[in-house]
């Protein structure tokens, strides 16, 4: 069992995100929310775990980095995924980041990996 490197996907120029600032994003048919916080990108599924609402409307508290669920108010880090706040209690899947010659990628891993047998 290996993790082959991902296969990183460009979706926006680096500029179009300030920081403090979310947007959705969509991968291969997979809904991401991707923040930039203190310069850096972050990439979270765009589900909330504790139900399926998008965490692209929800508020995002830079003082611990975390995206604030609209419906109930559970919390995420950006940087882990890991659910801080009830009533999240499942964390969200993160994704890799890196910027290029300027333009935001994700890198396609977990959900977003091609599956065998994918053309
Ligand atoms: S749907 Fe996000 S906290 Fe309930």
């Amino acid at each position: 069992m290996t993790n082959a490197s991902p296969r990183f996907a460009r979706v926006l120029a680096a500029d179009e995100l300030r920081d403090g600032e979310l947007m959705p994003v969509e991968i291969d048919g997979t809904p991401v929310v991707l923040v930039r916080h203190l310069g850096a990108f972050y990439a979270v599924q765009n589900n909330c775990s504790h139900r399926d609402f998008p965490l692209s409307e929800a508020g995002f508290d830079p003082r611990d980095a975390v995206l604030v669920c609209a419906w109930h108010g559970g919390c995420f880090d950006v940087r882990s995924g890991a659910a801080v706040v009830p009533p999240a209690t499942e964390a969200v899947e993160t994704f890799p980041v890196r910027v290029r010659d300027g333009w935001v990628e994700i890198g396609l891993t977990g959900s977003l990996a091609p599956q065998r047998g994918a053309a």
